[in-house]
């Protein structure tokens, strides 16, 4: 059966489970005791997961003494649980930050380092410092290291369209250049990075392909291209479609009819990504239920990418998604917690984060991972987004790394 039409099979949710009581146990053992149980659960662990590429990141080394306390462990059942990181984190610049993503998270997003335009800035000129950095970051620590993005229409530089003349590229020249990025970047980090994002955002709201550049000069195969690239440069990487409003209907049909598409052509592709930049009364919950629930009929594993839910008001409906090319000036009025979030919108948010992790529980089966967007509220590029120099609260963790309400209540909630 080829790869790319099964949802995987995961023996070790069953086993980290098991670990998991077992750790519980471990923390009221005497010393001796514990250190020789705690090398067994150890290789138990890593046991675990040598059974797939995704595995790699539940061995978790040190683990034991924080199985019950972090995000990671709590829905180890279930999911991974990663954070992006931006190139300070990758630095490791921040103590305390750096002890909260460790402690924290078992998979890690590069925010920005890994961009066409951060890694790949001229024609003749690549830049893996910060890439670098953030891979080794990943490897340190034993996570599940994803590859954020090879093929998108932002944060992309113009030249990359262009031949010296500054005229747009021919189709086999736009190619050409596209093959030699992804075989570079992906070959650089083989058997390192896990899983790609390959494709990023491609669809318009209504589920047609988007008109970027890329479609405009290569044509529609530019997708299969991309992935045929990326599965070339290594066989054993995981392949992703991610995008952005895909609990959208008409969005979701457009991505299910993409992947089906593919898988048709045997190009391989292994999941899709549903960013999850969400506000407090979007994305409804039967619409977000039902794109999982179509994503796993196509017999590939779902991922929530970038996970964040902002408390503030959106300047209107167009905005509500993450097209980054929005960028408005500040208006007070729609800036409303400067100072602080108010208990009513704490709890609102809590209440939120409750419901929208309800779903994706209750397909706990097909979703690989959940990644917020950042560390923690300062981090988020919400608080810039779609509007600069708001003050947002869209994370788990505050502007001191303190776990927030709805932390606890995500901790409290018994997973299913
Ligand atoms: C954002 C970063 O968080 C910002 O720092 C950057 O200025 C713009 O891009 N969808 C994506 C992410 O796939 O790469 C974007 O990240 C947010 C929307």
């Amino acid at each position: 059966m080829s790869r790319q039409c099964v949802v995987r099979k995961r023996p070790w949710k069953e086993l980290i489970s098991k670990l998991s009581v077992l750790n519980s146990k471990v923390l009221t053992m005497k010393p001796c005791l514990m250190a020789l149980t705690l090398v067994a659960i150890s290789s138990m662990s890593q046991a675990a997961t040598a059974m797939s590429s995704k595995e790699t990141a539940m061995s978790l080394k040190n683990e034991a003494v924080s199985l019950t306390k972090s995000l990671k462990a709590y829905f180890s059942t279930q999911f991974l649980v990663g954070s992006a990181i931006n190139a300070q984190q990758a630095k490791r610049t921040e103590q305390d930050t750096d002890a909260l993503i460790i402690a924290q998270f078992n998979t890690i997003t590069p925010e920005n380092e890994l961009k066409w335009e951060r890694i790949h800035p001229k024609p003749d000129t690549y830049d893996f410092s910060l890439s670098d950095e953030y891979v080794d970051y990943g490897l340190a620590n034993n996570m599940f290291t994803v590859g954020h993005t090879l093929v998108w229409h932002s944060q992309t530089p113009d030249w990359v369209f262009e031949d010296a003349q500054g005229k747009p590229l021919t189709r086999a020249a736009l190619l050409a250049r596209m093959e030699e990025h992804i075989q570079t970047v992906v070959s650089r980090y083989k058997g390192k990075i896990k899983g790609w994002d390959v494709v990023n955002e491609a669809l318009n709201e209504d589920g047609s392909l988007r008109d970027s550049k890329w479609r405009q000069i290569i044509g529609d195969d530019f997708i299969e291209k991309a992935f045929t690239y990326a599965h070339a440069a290594d066989p054993d990487a995981e392949l992703y479609y991610n995008d952005y409003n895909l609990y959208k209907p008409e969005k979701s049909a457009g991505a299910a009819r993409l992947i089906k598409s593919l898988q048709n052509k045997g190009v391989p592709v292994h999941g899709v990504g549903l960013q999850g930049h969400y506000s407090l009364t979007h994305p409804a919950l039967n619409e977000l239920d039902d794109a999982l629930t179509l994503f796993a009929s196509l017999g590939i594993e779902s991922m929530i990418t970038e996970l964040d839910i902002s408390v503030l008001p959106f300047p209107s409906e167009a905005e509500q998604g993450a097209d980054i090319s929005q960028d408005l000036a500040l208006q007070k009025a729609l800036n409303p917690y400067p100072n602080g979030l108010p208990k009513a919108q704490q709890d609102a948010l809590s209440a939120r984060y409750k419901e929208v992790f309800s779903v994706f529980s209750k397909h706990h089966a097909s979703i690989s991972r959940v990644t917020f967007w950042g560390v923690n509220d300062a981090n988020s590029w919400r608080n810039d987004w779609p509007m600069r120099g708001r003050t947002d609260y869209p994370l788990l963790f505050d502007r001191k790394n303190q776990p927030k309400p709805a932390y606890h209540t995500l901790m409290t909630t018994p997973v299913r």
